[in-house]
């Protein structure tokens, strides 16, 4: 992965590093083990590199034999965005679990104190408000634990996040104050740079002009007191933008262990960073230019591309330049061909999905390649858990 633009050779994804039918049925979402080594042995020497540590995110994969890899290539631990996700990374002994998104209502704020019971996984948990934190800092304190509450900053997303300097300073002393919890840090999500960049000079840009906000914010906490050590930005679009950033301790990019799509038009992978598949067979060929296969929104989604104008498209076909799946009925992928193709009735493809960490999210399971065929299939663990 170079950062750079994409171009018409990036943009097409080739066959992928395995023939098809080494797959047993399908649909099916295939691994290809090396490329995913590849990519996550790439993230973490970016990180190393600049004195950055990396916590992926791990809503993209769902896979705790993943979230080991990244362990062991150097990551400090993992983010999860759901509580379900964490308890069960925690009980694959996942040791350091941040949960970037609130926990609001009793029974969450009983199942993190379950959860802290039952685990030695250090859990930290996100917030942008008051209110969010205090019934944590109760139940916690009177279990006797002391969460580390990370920040949620708003850098230009406009999702969740408390605005950058005043606002963020006055929202820590609140929390400071509290027993229960502990402020650890501050961090942002630069998503809004997906869709609002024109350019990679854009990207670059928009993601110091995040991390400064972010990083200045931290500063003004510390400046009021409150010694706050994590100061963490993330996504996989950015990340090789934000290690450039001073004073910035954290990267938090998720997709870039599969890559999709979206991030071959982004500029941020090639078609051979691309380590997730769906197999599907053809099982219709309505007209020359047209085949349907056996993947429709049930296993590709409906997620569609944010950017750029790449024309109607819900997967690009692998190996056929030009060629997508352009319409999906739930079981119906209907794949458009820019010339007559060849393929058959019974004949397999390779879709790369527009969006994958929606994609693992629909499957039991995947099947893993290593040197071309299959060498195991993984229970999606975490796969539905989203209270
Ligand atoms: C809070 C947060 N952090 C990090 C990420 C990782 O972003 P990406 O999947 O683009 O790498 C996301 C993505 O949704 C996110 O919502």
């Amino acid at each position: 992965m170079t950062g750079t633009a994409p171009t018409e050779e990036t943009l097409v994804p080739g066959l992928p590093p395995f023939a098809l039918d080494t797959v047993d049925d399908t649909p099916e979402v295939v691994l290809d083990l090396g490329r995913v080594q590849r990519n996550v042995a790439r993230a973490a020497a970016t990180a190393a590199e600049h004195g950055v540590a990396l916590r992926p995110h791990a809503k993209t994969h769902k896979l705790p034999p993943i979230a080991a890899l990244q362990i062991e290539a150097g990551a400090v631990g993992i983010q999860v965005a759901k509580l379900g996700e964490a308890e069960v990374f925690a009980g694959a002994g996942i040791a350091d679990i941040f949960v970037g998104y609130p926990l609001v209502g009793p029974r969450k704020i009983a199942r993190l104190i379950e959860l802290l019971e039952t685990t030695s996984s250090r859990i930290s948990v996100a917030a942008d408000a008051l209110e969010v934190v205090v019934p944590i800092a109760r139940a916690a304190a009177s279990a006797g634990f002391t969460v580390p509450v990370v920040i949620e900053v708003d850098t230009g997303l406009h999702r969740l996040g408390v605005q950058p300097g005043r606002p963020t300073v006055e929202l820590a002393s609140r929390l400071a104050d509290l027993d229960g919890v502990d402020v650890a840090g501050v961090f942002t999500h630069e998503g809004h740079v997906y869709t609002e960049a024109r350019s990679m000079e854009d990207k670059r840009a928009m993601t110091q002009a995040a991390c400064a906000a972010l990083a200045d914010t931290a500063e003004l906490v510390r400046a009021s007191g409150i010694p706050l050590a994590t100061v963490s930005v993330g996504s996989s679009g950015t990340f090789r933008f934000a290690v450039e950033c001073p004073n910035i301790t954290e990267i938090r990019p998720g997709t870039y262990v599969f890559n999709d799509l979206s991030q071959l038009l982004q500029g941020a992978a090639t078609a051979d960073d691309l380590a997730a598949f769906v197999v599907a067979t053809v099982v219709g060929r309505p007209e020359a230019t047209r085949a349907v296969i056996d993947a429709g929104s049930k296993v590709l989604t409906s997620d569609r591309l944010l950017i750029g104008d790449p024309g109607p498209t819900f997967g690009a076909v692998a190996g056929y330049p030009g060629a997508h799946a352009t319409r999906l009925s739930e079981e119906h992928g209907l794949l458009e061909f820019p010339a007559p193709t060849d393929l058959r009735i019974g004949d397999r493809v390779a879709i790369v999905p527009n969006h994958i960490c929606p994609v693992i999210n629909l499957a039991d399971s995947v099947s893993v390649i290593a040197d071309g065929t299959v060498v195991e299939r993984w229970e999606v663990s975490a796969r539905g858990r989203v209270k």
